[in-house]
């Protein structure tokens, strides 16, 4: 690629990246609460604020199960394996086994609505979503 290509290139994919932190959803709406949830911006990391309860849960309790390679019959889970409204789906309705057998009981219901958020925030596809209230 020559140059100017190149820098027209660079031109491009800027906007490109811009749109799309911008186009992720800034509220969720919350079937077991009826609630509107608003979503805070913040950095990606699971370790740091505002989304680290919500990421130090997934990461704490759902993939102490749902790690690659695991003993416990569990899928390989991370926040990319739904869309935003099968991670609702996965709370509102607590399909998965884990749900029913307990594996989730140690949360309160305000964890699990943070969980759900981040999961929500960051799952696949997320950056077309937008507001659900
Ligand atoms: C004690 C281990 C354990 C923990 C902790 C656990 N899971 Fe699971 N989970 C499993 C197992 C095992 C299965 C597969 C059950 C089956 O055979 O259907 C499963 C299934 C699932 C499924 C269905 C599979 C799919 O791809 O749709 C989802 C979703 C899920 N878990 C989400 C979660 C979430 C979210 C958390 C954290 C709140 C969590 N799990 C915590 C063991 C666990």
């Amino acid at each position: 690629m020559n140059r100017f290509a190149m820098s027209l290139a660079a031109l491009l994919l800027v906007p490109a990246f811009a749109n799309q932190a911008e186009a992720a959803p800034k509220t969720r709406y919350d079937a077991t609460t009826q609630t509107c949830r608003v979503l805070s911006d913040g950095p990606l990391e699971w370790e740091s604020r505002p989304w680290g309860e919500g990421g130090k849960l997934f990461k704490e309790v759902c993939k102490s199960c749902h790690s690659h390679n695991n003993d416990k019959g569990a899928p390989f889970l991370w926040t990319e394996s739904k869309s935003s409204d099968a991670w609702n789906r996965v709370f509102a309705t607590r399909y998965p086994k884990c749900a029913k057998d307990g594996s989730w009981n140690g949360m309160t219901k305000e964890q699990l609505l943070e969980l759900n958020d981040y999961l929500y925030r960051f799952a696949a596809y997320s950056q077309g979503v937008n507001d659900s209230c």
